[in-house]
């Protein structure tokens, strides 16, 4: 049966293109990842808080390559997209931001992130969820972005609200942490063509 709606973003729009790289100012630049950031992704995921509020714990550098095989080949699938949030230049790893769940039809995604411990403080995470959001809404069509994170966590609520990203309200006991449910503060930013 057709469907009655035009996708936000045809499929194949975007991985017909390969994966930008987006300025975020500052210093930073959004790039694809390399599998040669799997030895600074190992290094990043030793930080407790990372492994809080990710869930997740790293045991090699062959695990973490894995991971960024997978984070590279969600862009040929259109279902996500993963940054390295790396220095300009220098090309030290910062971080990592990521648009996840595409669903192109209504053209919707989610933001996460993380910033390395060498790297917080700075700006950085606000910095690339600006830019990231700009691309996303201003060239790459999406509609609505999400960004959710446990109201245990003060520092993303500040990276949202800095961002732009209104605050929605609250989702009970919508994701489970190491230590049990959590509530998980919404987020999200719409774009302005199409208020
Ligand atoms: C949250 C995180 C991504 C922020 O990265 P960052 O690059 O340091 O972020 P920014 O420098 O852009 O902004 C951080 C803001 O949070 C504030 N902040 C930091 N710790 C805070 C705390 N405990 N309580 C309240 N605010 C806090 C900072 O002061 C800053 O706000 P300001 O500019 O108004 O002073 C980083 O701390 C991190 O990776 N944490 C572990 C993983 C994580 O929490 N991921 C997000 C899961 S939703």
């Amino acid at each position: 049966m057709p469907s009655l709606l035009t996708p936000a973003i045809a499929a194949g729009a975007l991985a017909r293109s390969a994966q930008p790289t987006v300025p975020a100012g500052e210093g930073v630049t959004l790039r694809p990842w390399r599998p040669d950031d799997a030895d600074a992704v190992m290094e990043a995921f030793q930080d407790p808080g990372i492994q809080r509020w990710h869930a997740r714990r790293a045991d090699s550098v062959d695990e973490t390559r894995a991971w960024i095989e997978g984070w590279r080949a969600a862009w040929q699938a259109e279902t996500d997209a993963h940054w390295a949030m790396a220095a300009t230049g220098a090309d030290r790893l910062l971080g990592r931001i990521s648009l996840k769940s595409f669903n192109l039809v209504d053209g919707t995604a989610e933001v996460a992130y993380w910033t390395a411990p060498w790297a917080r403080g700075g700006g950085v995470c606000t910095r690339a969820v600006l830019a990231v959001a700009g691309w996303a809404l201003d060239e790459a069509g999406f509609h609505r972005l999400e960004l959710q994170h446990s109201t245990g966590n003060p520092a993303s609520c500040r990276v949202a609200a800095k961002a732009g990203f209104e605050a929605e309200g609250t989702r009970r006991g919508a994701a489970l942490h190491t230590d049990g449910w959590h509530d998980m503060h919404l987020h999200a930013r719409v774009s302005d063509r199409h208020r």
